[in-house]
């Protein structure tokens, strides 16, 4: 087994073994595995990890454990979304990105009544059931599919938004280097009063986030942290 650091922080995919810098990324379960030594498994949709998101075995056995931990994690999700600073009245557009099953975009809708919400993924499993959980709010809802790994992949979105949010999706693309362009495209769809709000696992320093986001934003803030899992986020 060949343990290969690449100079662009990526991992040698024949070997299927992440580099130092994608192992800051990885939970303590994957830690330990790679430890022990077990390789990373590669898939099509996760190069550098473990996920199969594109297959729909794979995303059913994951949402049946995950939705065990929408209680849990509902009242971090809805405090990130209390910061979105436009009333709870206004016609806002807001992007959900890697939406995955629709917990974060069902919290928006619901203390927005009149926004319109694009979910964002790139698994068709993940849209698929975000269809079938938010199917209640019918137009208010539309659903873009692409890969957050491409540097086109806001192509699709038609207008810009109020507000960009995301749970736990944008550290699946492992790179560092990607991770921060994905931040610097994603102000980018901002409006002028617009704001990005994003709950993620962070494996490396917070503070490199922080000041990736400074970059395009104004107060720039952590908003709250439990173990490697932080809410961030900031204004146009
Ligand atoms: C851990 S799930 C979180 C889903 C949802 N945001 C939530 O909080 O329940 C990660 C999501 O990110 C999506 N994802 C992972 N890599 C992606 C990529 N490169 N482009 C777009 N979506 C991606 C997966 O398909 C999955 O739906």
């Amino acid at each position: 087994m060949i343990l290969a650091d690449r100079p662009d922080g990526l991992f040698n995919e024949t070997a299927c073994f992440p580099s130092a810098s994608i192992r800051s990324y990885l939970s303590d379960r994957d830690t330990r595995r790679l430890l022990l030594g077990f390789p990373m498994v590669a898939t099509r949709s996760d190069p550098h990890g473990r996920h199969d998101w594109h297959s729909a075995e794979y995303v059913k056995d994951w949402i049946q454990n995950d939705v065990t931990k929408d209680e849990s994690r509902r009242p971090m999700l809805t405090r990130m979304i209390e910061r979105i600073p436009q009333d709870e009245d206004s016609v806002i557009h807001v992007l959900d990105v890697g939406a995955g099953y629709g917990e974060l975009s069902l919290c928006v809708l619901k203390k927005f009544p009149k926004a319109q919400v694009v979910c964002h993924d790139f698994s068709e499993p993940m849209l698929e059931y975000a269809r079938t959980r938010l199917t209640e709010f019918n137009d208010r809802v539309t659903y873009v599919k692409s890969d957050l790994s491409q540097s086109n992949w806001f192509a699709l979105f038609e207008h810009p938004f109020d507000a960009v949010v995301s749970s736990i999706a944008i550290h699946n693309v492992r790179s560092p280097e990607r991770i921060r362009g994905i931040y610097h495209e994603i102000t980018g769809l901002l409006t002028a009063s617009g704001c990005f709000l994003n709950c993620d696992l962070v494996f490396d320093n917070i503070g490199s986030h922080l000041q990736w986001l400074e970059a395009d934003l104004k107060d720039v803030a952590l908003f709250e942290q439990d173990g490697r899992m932080a809410t961030f986020g900031g204004f146009k």
